[in-house]
């Protein structure tokens, strides 16, 4: 079943002349993990809108097409309704924090009492995301005193903790340092094993080959491709889109090292050794 339907998504923002998003399909089937690709400018941020409704209901601005989140067209339901399908996490983790909490665990409580959940199953929820995200030792901390990395999985929580049908994050990692990145990244892994349905924005290409069932690259606002790991990485224009493939494609393309199943260039170390020890 598919969990997202986009239908010839187009959107300009107020006061510009440009589509930041121009004419876009695609479906999404439930469970999926999606790694969303571009340059800066692509259309990633204004995508990740979209489909959690800040675009068309705060972002105003010129808008077409459809936009269906399990037969729930964003354009005709309110902000607090989509919330509880859809889980966005943005990319500075300060801008997720209600900045009027004094702990973590109140952090991650302001949404669900928003949502108006009782006391019991609040308890049991926010006792969930805490486990899930390994922030269970900052439950009494102030979420300001942490690090970006504790910060961003207290984000994360709080969106989690919402039991959304969809999780979108968008660049959740490009303010963090490398070990904050770690953190967060492993946390992922573990959603993507919970069966949630993920799309993601990131620069990071090793772990989108690494974690994405497909790749949507996206370009100037408009769809490029949307495949496999392996067939985007491989394409032979992706330079053309402001895109590095990941390091093992880009060896893999210089020496001309394609995978003997598929033609295609390996994506992740591991299938680059499967590869050799094919070739002995
Ligand atoms: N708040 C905004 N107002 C006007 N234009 C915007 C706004 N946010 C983004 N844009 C424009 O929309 C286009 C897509 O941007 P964005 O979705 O942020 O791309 P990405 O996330 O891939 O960097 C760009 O041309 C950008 O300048
Ligand atoms: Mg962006």
């Amino acid at each position: 079943m598919n969990i997202i339907d986009v239908e010839g998504l187009k959107y300009k923002y107020p006061d510009t002349d440009k589509l930041a998003l121009n004419d876009v399909s695609f479906k999404v089937e439930k469970g999926e993990f999606i790694g969303l690709i571009g340059r800066n400018t692509a259309g990633k941020s204004s995508l990740c809108f979209a489909l959690s409704g800040l675009v068309p209901h705060f972002f105003k601005g010129a808008y077409g097409g459809k936009v269906l989140v399990d037969g729930m067209e964003i354009k005709q339901h309110e902000i607090g309704e989509i919330a509880a399908k859809v889980g966005l996490v943005f990319e500075n983790p300060f801008s997720q924090m209600t900045g009027s909490k004094y702990s973590v665990y109140e952090e991650i409580a302001f949404g669900l009492e928003n949502m108006g959940i009782e006391r019991k199953e609040m308890i049991a929820r926010i006792d969930e995301s805490l486990e899930l995200l390994a922030i269970k030792e900052m439950k009494d901390q102030n979420p300001f005193d942490l690090s970006g990395g504790q910060m961003q999985r207290v984000a994360i929580a709080s969106v989690i903790a919402m039991r959304p049908d969809v999780l979108i994050l968008d660049e959740p990692t490009s303010q963090l340092d490398p070990q904050g990145s770690a953190e967060v990244f492993r946390v992922v892994e573990n959603l993507t094993k919970e069966g949630m349905t993920i799309i993601m924005a990131e620069h990071k290409m090793e772990k989108i080959s690494q974690y994405a069932d497909s790749v949507l690259l996206l370009d100037d606002g408009e769809l490029i491709d949307y495949d496999t790991p392996e067939n985007v990485f491989s394409r032979d224009d992706l330079i053309n889109h402001g895109i590095a493939a990941p390091m093992v494609t880009s060896v893999a393309k210089a020496m001309g090292m394609k995978k003997s199943d598929t033609g295609k260039y390996p994506v992740t170390l591991s299938e680059i050794s499967r590869e050799m020890g094919d070739q002995r």
